[in-house]
């Protein structure tokens, strides 16, 4: 490594922001600003569950700790370092999670009418950026596994032909990877949606880690992405609510997109996430690549013992690439339990009543656990012990199949248009043919099965009342239990 590069090395050794936190706290000074609780003074239970210091550094634009919208000192520095470790152009903090990433990725790109292309299967996050965007979605449909009953990625050649039928779009959207792990070839994808003038941006809600390991599918940064929106909260070891936007090398203006994130980011953000945020960087780039090592080794064993239990098959990346995807990350556990003769919603629910273990989500014939930084070998060897117990209980003929739902819109009207126009509530079962006023998901994953302006179809109402059979848990419509649908009224 040249001098340069170890002095880079050891400046991520530093946790600029932390430490001024820390600082503060030390100082004890007298706190006649906000916030009222006063070091936990005036909130005493909160603070006896989960101790003093973290109500210390609640702070709120207090001197000598800069200032999250218009940063010049300790953020700033701290902000480089993240830049720096992700290979981006610039870095900036979220606190509304990478919902607020994706939000300023598609208004920084995207005015009132402009055409993005994007997959179909994109997290609701995106439909509601859209609506505050105003921008139209021209879809690129993504394949889907029959024997595994999941959505998988884009293909290239997919993605080239909407691009080149609709080469006035202003931006590219792409997942990497989805919820389950699965990822597209997102070189390729930049390369066309570059040749052809257009931006790429991307949600990595799932994919922090894949940038310190060579393991993993290529990050975003490193595919030549122009804007990268990450979780830290969700692999990278932050707190919940944390994430990064991340910015490339390919021109589009930081300061510009830092004005964007500006319009909604809270002026008082805080600093118990931010801090997190700045140790969970400090931790990837200096010890990232050996826990994520273990990591992986801790999953090969566990995948090899799942699949001798019988009835169970958790695939790898080598599955995956065989079979026509680009790539998976292989710290998404995913089980197919269909041959054990029991619903993943079923194996989800038993799992955590009589066993204790919460997995990520379910589906019809998976459950998917999400492993992490902070991973043990005795949680992994629970979950192992409690499948072999449950396989060892159950009659094991497969399950009748429900195919997954194959995403193919009908868009009669744009999502802010619909979002903003009268609704009427109509039966579940006399929805066919209306167009959707609010979005029908499972949550996790939280991909809308229709989302507003779409034509609900026949097979959609099947689709949503097997998913209450099943006793999965819907969101995103008025109706709790979706009996009911709010239509456009027209
Ligand atoms: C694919 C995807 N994108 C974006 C988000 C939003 O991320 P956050 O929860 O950090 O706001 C999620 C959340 O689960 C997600 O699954």
């Amino acid at each position: 490594m040249s001098i340069e590069g170890w002095e880079k090395l050891l400046d991520q050794f530093r946790t600029p922001l932390f430490d001024a936190v820390k600082y503060h706290v030390k100082r004890n000074a007298v706190p006649l600003q906000i916030p009222g609780h006063k070091h936990g003074n005036g909130l005493v239970e909160y603070k006896e569950f989960v101790g003093e210091n973290v109500l210390r550094m609640d702070l709120n634009q207090t001197r000598g700790i800069d200032i999250i919208w218009d940063p010049t000192s300790v953020i700033t520095e701290a902000e480089k370092l993240l830049a720096e470790t992700f290979q981006a152009s610039a870095a900036y903090f979220l606190i509304n999670g990478t919902t607020s990433g994706v939000q300023t990725m598609i208004m920084s790109t995207c005015k009132p009418g402009d055409q993005i292309i994007l997959p179909r299967n994109v997290h609701k996050s995106i439909f509601n950026a859209l609506i505050l965007s105003g921008a139209k979605p021209v879809y690129v449909l993504p394949e889907i596994s029959s024997e595994l009953g999941i959505v998988l990625s884009i293909t290239e050649s997919n993605l080239r032909i909407v691009v080149e039928k609709n080469p006035t779009a202003k931006a590219v959207l792409a997942i990497n990877p989805s919820y389950y792990g699965v990822t597209s070839n997102l070189k390729s994808i930049v390369e066309a949606a570059h040749h052809n003038g257009m931006p790429v941006l991307v949600d990595e809600a799932h994919g922090t880690h894949m940038h310190f390991h060579d393991h993993f599918p290529v990050s975003a940064m490193e595919a030549g992405a122009d804007i990268s929106a990450v979780s830290l909260h969700k692999t990278g070891g932050s707190m919940t609510q944390s994430s990064a936007l991340l910015i490339g090398n390919s021109g589009i203006d930081p300061l510009y997109i830092k004005q964007v994130l500006n319009l909604a980011y809270t002026t008082s953000p805080s600093y118990i996430l931010l801090c997190s945020l700045d140790v969970a960087r400090k931790q990837l780039a200096t010890r990232g690549r050996q826990i994520l090592d273990q990591l992986l080794e801790l999953l090969k064993w566990s995948r090899e013992e799942i699949n001798k239990i019988g009835g169970y098959f958790a695939p790898d990346k080598v599955f995956f690439e065989e079979s026509g995807n680009f790539s998976f990350d292989e710290t998404k556990l995913l089980i197919n339990v269909r041959k054990i003769g029991l619903t993943g919603y079923e194996v989800e629910e038993m799992l955590a009543r009589d066993y204790n273990i919460l997995i990520e989500l379910a589906d019809m014939y998976n459950i998917l656990a999400i492993t992490g930084l902070g991973e043990r070998k005795e949680y992994l060897e629970a979950l192992i012990n409690a499948l072999t117990d449950i396989a060892r209980h159950t009659d094991r003929s497969e399950i009748k199949k429900i195919d997954a739902i194959q995403f193919n819109p009908e868009i009669v009207m744009q999502p802010r248009e619909a979002f903003y126009s009268p609704k009427r509530s109509v039966p579940l079962e006399q929805c066919a043919g209306e167009i959707s006023g609010e979005m029908i998901m499972v949550y996790p994953p939280g991909i809308p099965l229709v989302s507003m302006g779409e034509v609900i179809t026949h097979e959609i109402i099947e689709y949503v009342k097997q998913l209450k059979l099943e006793k999965c848990t819907l969101q995103g419509t008025s109706d709790p239990c979706v009996n009911f649908v709010m239509v456009l009224d027209r």
